[in-house]
């Protein structure tokens, strides 16, 4: 049916609506603008806190009860025919998740046009991913053991109820200031039904991406987001992103140099994946886990190896994750409430030329990243305080820290040049 109206009439009014019985148009009354849905007048906007590809995120005040919370503001721009897919999948699937580890979605509310939606979030004050890019004292290993179980209880959670989340990474994790850490960002997730229908293998942000999903199989399980967590939690205990392939090919390359190149012995099925046909693998048969974690205990590195199994029918289930020896050893997963809190780099504006320590950070950015994290009790990074949530002193001035500091036991984790959206 041929669209009649004209192009400037469908972008200065997004409040039409189109008859297919009269092929017209007519003005959406006053009352039904808004349906069931609050409009977002009546949040309050603070400042933005973050940026992807499917929206804008913005700190926010809910007016009606002074609440803080974070407002997703929907991209439509790229649709023609309502909202994106990405949107709806994000919203059905999150209205129906009640978890600690799961980021809560309140309610939507819609702007002024009809295609101006908003996901209204608990606010969570940190991403993994800037925190990580701005600390200067790596999460101790009883930290990393603390925030990598709650990803894992979200996980157990978000499997047992048929969700794969298709798009883990330190970027989609968020931290409060209570030291809870939440899965955020559901564009990409998927509910699955047995038995699993094809999906396609273009999913997952290429550092975090299964060996089966670059190789092409369109049979995805829960065991990509396993692939993801550990590529999670070796970045956290390394200080750096594992694995940051360039492109596909090289992702497959990194990921064979750190695990030896997989056979049919190991995984079944393995030589007539699709990508196959087309090219091979480098032969590389030496495990180099231990040789890139010297410092790690030999539960820490099974547990590795579990989540890295190249055949995703034996890798490491989130359940098996809390089970693990790891975790039942020193240093034990410290409490989050005992989590440090940390400056809330992302609501602070920017002043603009050089942080005064910038000589100073680079200094500390060149070392090697894989040194030993903070052996023991967590360490208050920046004069923070220990789960008051409370800034504790703590001043930013530009995009780094600075600030009475506690010298790390290590390296400073190392950012990378850019991280992949
Ligand atoms: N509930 C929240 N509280 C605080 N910050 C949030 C919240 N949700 C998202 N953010 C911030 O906004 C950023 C982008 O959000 P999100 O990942 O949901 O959007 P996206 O467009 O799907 O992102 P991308 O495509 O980059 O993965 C996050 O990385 C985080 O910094
Ligand atoms: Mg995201």
């Amino acid at each position: 049916m041929q669209d009649t109206r004209s192009e400037s009439q469908r972008r200065s009014n997004g409040n039409l609506l189109y008859s297919m019985k009269t092929s017209s148009f007519s003005e959406v009354p006053d009352k039904d603008k808004y349906g069931q849905c609050r409009s977002v007048t009546e949040f309050e906007k603070l400042n933005r806190v973050g940026e992807g590809t499917y929206g804008i995120v913005y700190r926010a005040r809910d007016t009606r009860t002074d609440e803080i919370v974070a407002l997703k503001k929907m991209r439509m721009e790229r649709e023609k025919d309502g909202i994106p897919i990405s949107g709806l999948r994000e919203m059905t699937i999150l209205l129906n998740l009640r978890h600690d580890n799961i980021v809560e979605l309140r309610e939507i509310v819609v702007g002024k046009s009809l295609d101006s939606m908003f996901l209204v979030m608990e606010y969570c004050e940190q991403d993994l991913a800037s925190l990580l890019d701005n600390m200067q004292a790596p999460f101790s290993e009883a930290q990393v053991k603390c925030i990598f179980m709650q990803l894992c209880r979200g996980l157990t959670y978000l499997h047992d109820n048929f969700i794969i989340h298709r798009d883990l990474k330190v970027s989609n994790l968020l931290l409060t200031d209570r030291g809870c850490l939440k899965i955020a960002d559901f564009g990409l997730a998927r509910k699955f039904e047995f038995p699993m229908k094809p999906m396609t293998p273009k999913v997952v942000t290429l550092w975090y991406r299964a060996p089966e999903l670059l190789l092409g199989s369109k049979d995805q399980s829960t065991a990509i987001d396993m692939w993801a967590a550990g590529c999670i939690l070796g970045e956290l205990l390394a200080h750096h992103p594992l694995m940051p392939g360039k492109s596909e090919i090289h992702q497959l390359e990194l990921i064979v140099e750190l695990l030896g190149t997989p056979n049919e012995s190991i995984w079944p099925g393995f030589q007539s994946l699709p990508a196959l046909e087309h090219f091979s693998l480098k032969k590389q048969p030496y495990n180099n886990l231990r040789h890139t974690f010297p410092w790690l205990s030999d539960a820490g590195v099974r547990l590795l190896n579990f989540l890295f199994m190249f055949d995703p029918k034996k890798r490491a289930s989130a359940s098996d994750v809390l089970e693990n020896s790891y975790f039942k050893e020193s240093p034990h997963p410290c409490d989050p409430e005992v989590m440090p809190s940390f400056p809330q780099h992302r609501n602070v504006k920017k002043k603009p030329g050089p942080a005064p320590d910038s000589a100073e950070k680079s200094k500390v950015r060149s070392s090697s990243g894989s040194a030993a994290p903070n052996k023991g009790m967590a360490i208050p990074v920046l004069g923070s305080s220990f789960g008051s949530g409370s800034f504790g002193g703590g001043i930013f001035d530009g995009d780094a820290f600075s600030g009475p500091m506690q010298p790390a036991a290590g390296a400073s984790y190392a950012p990378p040049a850019k991280r992949q959206k």
